[in-house]
């Protein structure tokens, strides 16, 4: 099984999935300065930037992100806190094959400064997603969350932090799931995790 992952920063979700001894075929980056580049190079994974600032158009950037990403013939393409906006043609191309991780618990928090928001709201339990990519921002077939307890004393940073290492327990964990052939989106697009035991099934609840 191949897996390209695509950042546009720090790179903790990449690490997270290297750590976790998933190989990754090519790591691609809108952004040449983005930190993760230098995770990739340290383990001798091929690394490809492709700057947005580059071209005319979205559609013409993502044809050459989709290039890059398809000189490896990926199972799968992982979103590891890439900040672009995709087409529909790009989404539709990787159809069941594109997932992302996001900073909440979804549908809550759809889009950027989540933690924030989640504080604001008072909401008592956060988290994050890792879901199938469609054409609708942060919208599509869930596979795994982690929920976090949200503490009194939380600031935006601290809450951040737990999500974060929330995130990489789950990304590796669904990422393995669908290397085994386990996830499958039924007919209503919920995602089936096929022969789950309890344990799997449910909901991570993280303390402080
Ligand atoms: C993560 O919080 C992820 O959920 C979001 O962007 C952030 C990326 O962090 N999509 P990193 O680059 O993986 O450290």
């Amino acid at each position: 099984m191949k897996l390209v992952v695509l950042i546009s920063g720090r790179g903790s979700n990449l690490q997270a999935i290297l750590d976790a001894g998933i190989p990754v075929a090519a790591v691609v980056s809108n952004n040449a300065a983005a930190a993760g580049l230098r995770v990739a190079q340290e383990r001798g994974i091929p690394t490809h930037v492709i700057a947005h600032a580059d071209f005319a158009s979205r559609l013409e950037f993502d044809r050459a992100v989709q290039q890059a990403i398809d000189a490896y013939v990926p199972d799968l393409v992982a979103l590891a806190g890439y900040m672009r906006i995709l087409t529909d043609a790009f989404v539709h191309h990787y159809t069941g094959r594109l997932i992302n991780i996001h900073p909440s618990l979804l549908p809550s928090f759809t889009g950027l400064q989540t933690h924030a928001r989640a504080l604001s709201d008072g909401v008592k339990i956060h988290g994050c997603t890792v879901h199938f990519v469609t054409p609708a921002l942060d919208h599509g077939p869930i596979i795994i969350q982690a929920a976090v307890a949200v503490e009194a004393a939380d600031t935006v940073e601290t809450l951040q932090q737990r999500v974060l290492a929330a995130e990489h327990r789950i990304y590796p964990q669904a990422i393995r799931w669908f290397f085994e052939g386990r996830l499958r989106i039924d007919d209503s697009g919920r995602v089936n995790l096929s022969c789950a035991t309890a344990s799997e099934q449910s909901v991570w609840v993280t303390g402080g």
